[in-house]
């Protein structure tokens, strides 16, 4: 076997005990994988996400297991240190432990991915257990969980009175105890999930979460400002709406005023050789 430096739980888990802390963000093709990895982040998600972010739908509902398997081959091919973590799309993994297993291997096998993340609290666990029992490494995500958002309403923060909170501890507890290595805990108050984190063993990974989490993750898209909108904990790093737009009317206009190719952008035939183009042309 070749020596490799990949992100494993194990790792995750030491981080959880002597920090740092944990850094994820999503990607979904080739070229933000290697920024990723340059960059040094420990964990990509191939989110579902993408479904928002990338391929224009309103929620993560229509994304499937193809969807998800086609980035992250992408992913895969550009991330050499980074965990990759596949999201396991809606209603891929609900209807029987066998579906579960049958998707999760595909996205490990032909996708390339090092571990699955499904949603789901405590309802969950027998399935994470059949997965990490067969040597599927899962990580678990609650609070805010995009794929039922069509159910539970508006997009509102988790946890915010000691009766919710304590059934999210629990519905952690669960998932810890079926074997999950980590926990997304998403849009979640931060003192529920300050009170999470001390108590379960796997690492908490959180998003819009406060700073308790032993780390944090971002939708990449958010992270670089490529859209305008943004959910309100996101800080955007980047404005990458304002620097794309500016190239491409750039370019346009360029374009338009023929000042685009340039000298320097255009080849020319071997010397002599238009004229006899001319002559053959008659
Ligand atoms: O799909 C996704 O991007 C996610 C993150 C919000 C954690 O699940």
């Amino acid at each position: 076997m070749k020596p490799t430096h990949k992100v494993t739980p194990q790792k995750l888990w030491n981080m959880k005990a002597t920090g740092p802390k944990i850094t994820m963000v999503t990607a979904y093709d080739y070229p933000t994988a290697i920024l990723a990895e340059r960059a040094g982040l420990d964990i990509i998600l191939v989110g579902d996400s993408v479904g928002m972010v990338v391929l224009g739908h309103d929620t993560p509902v229509p994304v499937t297991v193809d969807d998800i398997t086609h980035h992250t081959k992408a992913v895969a091919r550009g991330a050499k240190t980074p965990m990759v973590v596949a999201d396991m799309p809606f209603m891929s993994y609900h209807i029987s432990r066998e579906q579960a297993l049958t998707n999760a291997a595909r996205l490990i096998q032909e996708g390339g991915a090092d571990a699955v993340k499904l949603e789901g609290g405590a309802e969950m666990a027998p399935t994470v257990k059949a997965l990490a029992d067969a040597g599927i490494p899962v990580m678990a995500h609650i609070g805010l969980m995009p794929q039922r958002a069509s159910v539970e309403g508006s997009f509102r923060a988790q946890g915010r009175d000691a009766d919710t909170a304590a059934a999210i501890l629990q519905d952690a507890e669960a998932l810890g105890d079926a074997g999950a290595f980590s926990v997304v805990l998403e849009f979640v108050t931060a003192e529920a999930a300050e009170a999470i984190t001390k108590t379960v063993e796997m690492p908490t990974i959180g998003i819009g979460s406060g700073p308790h989490c032993d780390g944090q993750v971002l939708v990449l898209h958010d992270l670089l400002g490529v859209y305008e909108e943004a959910p309100p904990f996101a800080r955007p790093y980047a404005d990458l709406n304002t620097v794309i737009t500016k190239a491409l009317t750039e370019y346009r206009d360029d374009v338009r005023s023929a000042k685009y190719p340039g000298e320097k952008h255009t080849v020319h035939m071997k010397p002599g050789e238009a004229e006899k183009l001319k002559k053959k042309k008659g």
